[in-house]
């Protein structure tokens, strides 16, 4: 974003700041200033796409958290709206954490938990609710209207929520929680009104997941619980975030069934995205036309005084249109809209074979990459972006599949992204990535969104979200190779990816 495009904030050193950073993308969504974390609040509301999330204006730093709120025609594009909770005394003093909108016969309702670690040692969950266009809110005067965990259990922590009414009117709500010992769990509760709540059980425990799928952590953060179409009554998902004594590990899912009581799950636990905590604590909502659409939250992966030199921290994802393939695996792609941020028809990058190197004549740090070929066992397909001229820096992306054929593996290697850190940096450059799924004939699907600091990779359809900070102006390239016999990259295309422009950022 240029400076004038800042309008009447331009003045404002710490926006300014933020904005000059080589590091902050241009067609994410991140905060005007400061902190963000969680997408809150997601729907379509009289066909207006509305974008809440964990907000501290102040500084980067996660503290005294607001919900901003951002509007869209077209998910591409985002309009700055007032901040729509701030913490006051009571429930939230110290911070008005994670929630949902849902419409109370009209009325839009937001369902957050109350961060005031005074009054105890969990949150509370709070309500309020809004004008016609979502841009005021009134909190309610009984807040907080679940006041505690319920008693009889050792709870770690107690927040975030996933709202749905039943076919008799009734509201159902999920709650994140952990009990000590025992590990995360779902509490559940019925109300006729969204303010009288009685609590029903736990819906879902730690002791309920089948052991062997990925690490389900202590406490459940950010439940999502919704129905995507298959076959019959479609299929129940369940995505949650593992968290782990404080440490945000990553975002899961687990497939089955809604019931009355408890979710009744018919797989193990899944990874959602392999960049772990770079695409934690996603929402999603059903928009008018029938999609699911996700949106997590990528952290930093850089030290604390680099970004509190920078004035900002988090990332927003790309949406995303979730689905399910045939092994009952989500599916994640950036909705067709962003497809309008391409510049021109790209370049058409010539196909390559065993042992072949390619380097794109496109170059930039706002990019978007398809590569679509055939992956054989014992082969490897790799993208190199944010290439300087000299290799010195790059950011690694692989698709290998082992040579009998029985796994290919995504893996992302971030150790030379930046070519000029010493030991205990504090850069996170762990690598990253897991298996893909792929059909026999080893037809593999890659796509690479590259927006300064910013990487969201899939391939076929599983997502990794990362970060990398490069530090030479020329890591701007993008190279492509192909290894073993029988492999092949068949179509190659890159673009240029336009700004998300925005007229004036509203803090
Ligand atoms: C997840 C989370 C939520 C909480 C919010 C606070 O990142 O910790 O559990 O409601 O962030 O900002």
């Amino acid at each position: 974003m240029s400076v004038s495009q800042v309008g009447a904030r331009s003045h404002d050193g710490v926006t300014l700041t933020a904005i000059q950073d080589p590091h902050r993308p241009s067609f994410h969504f991140t905060s005007p200033v400061g902190w963000l974390n969680d997408p809150n609040g997601l729907c379509q509301w009289d066909g207006v796409y509305h974008l809440f999330y964990q907000y501290n204006p102040d500084g980067p730093v996660h503290a005294d958290i607001h919900w901003g709120h951002a509007t869209s025609t077209d998910l591409v594009h985002w309009i700055d709206a007032p901040v729509a909770l701030a913490p006051s005394t009571g429930a939230d003093s110290q911070g008005c954490w994670s929630g949902v909108i849902v419409d109370d016969a009209g009325t839009p309702t937001i369902i957050y938990s109350g961060h005031n670690p005074d009054a105890g040692r969990t949150q509370t969950c709070c309500i309020a609710t809004g004008n016609a266009d979502l841009t005021a809110w009134g909190k309610d005067p009984n807040n907080p209207v679940i006041p505690g965990p319920p008693p009889g259990h050792d709870v770690t922590e107690f927040r975030d929520h996933s709202l749905w009414k039943d076919a008799a009117g009734k509201w159902h709500q999920v709650m994140g929680s952990g009990i000590r010992g025992e590990g995360g769990v779902l509490f559940h509760y019925s109300s006729p009104d969204l303010r009288a709540w009685t609590f029903e059980g736990t819906y879902l425990t730690g002791r309920d997941i089948e052991p062997g799928g990925a690490y389900p952590g202590t406490t459940w953060e950010c439940p999502d619980l919704f129905t995507l179409p298959t076959q019959g009554a479609g299929t129940d998902v369940l995505v949650f975030s593992a968290w782990d004594e404080g440490i945000t590990l990553h975002p899961v899912y687990i497939t089955g069934q809604r019931g009355a009581q408890n979710f009744i799950p018919n797989t193990q636990v899944r990874h959602l995205d392999y960049g772990l905590r770079h695409f934690y604590a996603p929402q999603s909502f059903t928009a008018d036309d029938g999609r699911r659409i996700q949106f997590g939250w990528a952290q930093e992966a850089r030290p604390q005084d680099a970004i509190l030199a920078a004035g900002w921290s988090g990332v927003m994802s790309l949406p995303r249109h979730l689905t399910l393939n045939d092994a009952g695996h989500l599916i994640a792609a950036p909705v067709a809209e962003t497809d309008a941020l391409r510049i021109g028809a790209g370049e058409a990058v010539p196909a390559i074979g065993p042992g072949e190197r390619v380097r794109a004549t496109t170059v930039g740090d706002q990019l978007d990459i398809i590569a679509r070929g055939i992956l054989a066992p014992g082969g490897e397909l790799a993208i190199y972006v944010r290439t300087s001229s000299d290799h010195a820096e790059s950011t690694v992306i692989t698709v290998a599949q082992t040579a009998d054929g029985g796994e290919a593996v995504l893996r992302l290697d971030r150790r030379n992204s930046r070519s000029d850190l010493d030991a205990g940096s504090g850069y996170d450059t762990v690598e990253l990535g897991g298996p893909i799924d792929i059909s026999d004939n080893g037809e593999v699907d890659l796509r690479v969104l590259v927006d300064h600091s910013m990487l969201e990779i899939f391939a076929n359809g599983q997502p990794l979200t990362a970060r990398v900070y490069p530090s030479r102006h020329d890591a701007t390239g993008v190279e492509l190779t192909v290894s073993g016999e029988g492999s092949l990259l068949t179509e190659i295309t890159v673009w240029q990816m336009a700004q998300a422009e925005q007229a004036e950022r509203v803090r």
